[in-house]
């Protein structure tokens, strides 16, 4: 008799026990064991045990490839589902299998698993792998199904409620119960009662922070004693939520024109704008993005959107600060440039005009697109074609975690018809199709990969920009990281060229994400290592850091409402000193529509329960010990990266820690 031990770890959170009846073949490359019930006198699968049991078979089964666990029905009770961590096999030479599994198990369909090693269908692959591989995958493609959200936008699954998700893809009890847009919503009704039908517009600024008596954070109270100073204004074009907006001038665009005499006063004495344009000193926002988009009814009425265009200098003291707004893409007398020297309320409603401007396109376009909607790509292609034997599915599948389940209830709740966005801000169901199908038309691939980025918008050597150097940071660990596997794993370029599941995985992004279209330079293919490595840091990087840099600061920046009204009730003006501070309380959104607002970005930074934070990895993908050498090196150099922005944060009254890698989550989850 061959003598087998088998361990069987359960999840250690509340529901991750199961009823059932469980039991295990191995499969080994000399044959299969019989079928052996896991039970015990007493309870088996309690969570966060481990269950150790005997299997003994008449034939020594050879090398252990897979196994393979049944969950049937247990006398009369209903099915229970069964989250199984991993199952660890002793061969009775004494050798140990390991089959990590981190899923839930539903149904009384097996479940085969392949043994640990991250292993890659070149070569010499055993055709019991093959086989396994095949089925897991034609599995979840069946139950991982694309379709069509908005036209010449990124593909999304197929599904249009969270409960029809498969059980892998939904959030944890945790998670569902510390989240729900509408509860949320609900209990700051509570605070602003009586507010909910006010919709007239608010009698004083300073009342917003009387009546919606939230939670403040010590960066929101900065944002509403400083929203009105330049400084501060052009501070969040590098450290606010949409940091990647800002780029530099080398000549005023033809429907800009701005000249000399205009800026003058702005730049004092020491230079002309041809010489600081020339000096590198000038810098664009321009929002031509949103020019002509249809606009919403909010309570009725008529709602308006601009598409500003804002210049931008760097001060001889490292300040950038607006010195030209212009609100509309079209020059003209009835679109006057406003400069910091007119009239107060002239020069602070034209700022509040790009602020709109920076809502609509940090949410719908930096946030919701360029984070949520790929990262649901990678997420489908990934269940589809990276089968849990792959080394890359182990690298990236903590990046892709209730992505599904947070995207469909984004679609459903915020930005669908009905949803908060559709109903309260002045973009709608109606112009956000046509802005992310814009969006997708300028989409490039440089734009996804921050270090090529950077150096597009001609911003590597903007002083104080934390967004750059914490992101550069973090990419630089991530590709280390990233590079190692890649090298474990491929050990030449063409491992990576022959790789039929990983080629297949890239081929169905590029389609379903990109729509196929070549000239956004986004790999379709990898010929090699280095497209690899950098593809995978993208991805990576995508999921985490930049969903952070875009979603965590919401609440700090944007909950004081006039630093970023969500819907403009007035047109822009059309003449200078024409604006007065009833002017503005009558543009700005009313006290309804501005609780709205504020409960949604005050759920969307909220901290989360469940978190796991970036390169936290407690499911234990990887078996062998070289990838888990490179998993620690990379949490430390994390951790430096940590401390360094800490440092900085101690010396500064409004803090950038967005991208301390603690504060960021691992995957596009909230
Ligand atoms: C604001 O109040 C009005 C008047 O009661 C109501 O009709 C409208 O639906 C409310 N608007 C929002 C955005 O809640
Ligand atoms: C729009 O805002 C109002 C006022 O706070 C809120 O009651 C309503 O639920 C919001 N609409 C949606 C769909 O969230
Ligand atoms: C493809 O991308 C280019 C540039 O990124 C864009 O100009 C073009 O409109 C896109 N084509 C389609 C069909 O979206
Ligand atoms: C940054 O510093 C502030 C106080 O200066 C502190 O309250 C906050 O927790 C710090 N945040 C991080 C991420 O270090
Ligand atoms: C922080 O705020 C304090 C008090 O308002 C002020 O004295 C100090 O100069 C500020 N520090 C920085 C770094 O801005
Ligand atoms: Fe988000």
């Amino acid at each position: 008799m061959f003598n087998y031990k088998i361990e069987v770890a359960t999840g250690s959170f509340l529901g991750a026990a199961t009823l059932d009846c469980v039991s295990i073949v191995l499969i080994g490359s000399h044959g299969e064991s019989t079928k052996h019930g896991l039970n015990h006198w007493g309870k088996d699968f309690v969570p966060g045990t481990v269950d150790k049991y005997e299997l003994s078979s008449k034939e020594n089964l050879g090398e252990i490839l897979a196994i393979r666990l049944y969950k049937e029905p247990y006398l009369y009770f209903p099915e229970d589902v069964w989250f199984c961590n991993y199952v660890a096999v002793t061969s009775p030479n004494g050798q140990v299998y390991q089959f990590p599994y981190y899923r839930w198990l539903s149904g009384y369909e097996p479940v085969e698993i392949p043994e640990g090693k991250g292993a890659i269908l070149v070569g010499d692959i055993h055709p019991i792998i093959k086989a396994q591989r095949r089925r897991e995958l034609e599995m979840k493609r069946n139950t991982h199904q694309w379709k069509t959200y908005v036209n010449g936008v990124p593909r999304c699954i197929a599904i249009d409620s969270v409960n029809d998700l498969p059980c892998n893809d939904q959030f944890s009890f945790m998670k569902k119960n510390s989240f729900s847009y509408n509860a949320f919503s609900a209990g700051l009704d509570v605070k602003v009662k009586g507010l909910a039908n006010c919709m007239s517009s608010w009698k004083d600024l300073n009342d917003i922070k009387r009546v919606l008596n939230i939670q403040r954070t010590p960066n929101s109270d900065l944002v509403s004693q400083r929203w009105k100073e330049d400084t501060f204004f052009g501070y969040q074009y590098l450290n606010g939520i949409n940091p990647v907006m800002i780029h530099k001038c080398f000549q005023i665009p033809d429907n800009f024109p701005v000249d000399n005499d205009l800026v003058a006063a702005s730049l004092g004495t020491g230079k002309s704008l041809h010489e600081e344009l020339k000096n590198g000193n000038i810098y664009l926002a321009d929002y031509s993005i949103l020019h002509g988009l249809p606009t919403n009814m909010v309570n009725g009425e008529k709602q308006y959107i601009s598409a500003p265009l804002c210049l931008l200098w760097k001060t001889p003291q490292d300040n950038i600060v607006p010195i030209a707004i212009q609100i509309n893409q079209i020059p003209g007398e009835e679109n006057p440039i406003f400069v910091p020297n007119d009239p107060e309320w002239d020069w602070t409603l034209a700022k509040i005009w790009v602020r709109n401007a920076e809502f609509n396109v940090l949410e719908l376009v930096t946030h919701l697109l360029h984070t949520h909607l790929f990262a649901e790509v990678f997420n489908i292609a990934t269940s589809r074609h990276l089968p849990m034997g792959h080394p890359i599915y182990k690298l990236i599948v903590p990046h892709l975690r209730y992505t599904l389940e947070i995207n469909i209830l984004a679609r459903t709740q915020l930005v669908g018809p009905g949803g908060n966005f559709d109903q309260n801000s002045s973009i709608g169901n109606g112009g956000i199709p046509v802005l992310l199908a814009r969006a997708m038309e300028r989409m490039t691939y440089s734009s996804m990969c921050l270090p090529d980025d950077i150096q597009a918008r001609g911003v590597e050597s903007l002083p104080n920009y934390f967004y750059r150097d914490d992101g550069m940071k973090i990419w630089k660990a991530m590709e280390s990281y990233v590079s190692e596997i890649v090298h474990y794993y491929y050990t030449s370029d063409e491992f990576v060229f022959k790789d039929p599941e990983l080629q297949a995985w890239v081929a169905e992004i590029f389609k379903e994400g990109f729509q196929s279209n070549k000239s956004i330079g986004i790999p379709s293919s990898f010929a090699t290592r280095v497209e690899l490595i950098k593809y995978l840091t993208m991805v990576i990087f995508t999921c985490s850091a930049e969903h952070a840099a875009a979603n965590s600061g919401q609440f700090d920046f944007f909950s004081w409402m006039p630093n970023a009204p969500g819907s403009m009730r007035q047109p822009p003006p059309t003449s200078k000193g024409t604006t007065t501070y009833q002017s503005i309380l009558d543009t700005l959104p009313a006290v309804n529509g501005t609780a709205a607002v504020v409960a949604t970005v005050s759920l969307l930074s909220a901290e989360p329960l469940d978190r796991r934070p970036l390169g936290y990895y407690p499911n234990e993908y990887f078996t062998e010990d070289i990838p888990k050498k490179f998993i620690t090196e990379f949490q430390g150099r994390l951790k430096d990266i940590s401390r360094s922005i800490k440092e900085r944060n101690r010396t500064k009254n409004l803090t950038y820690h967005y991208l301390d890698p603690e504060m960021i989550e691992n995957s596009v989850s909230i």
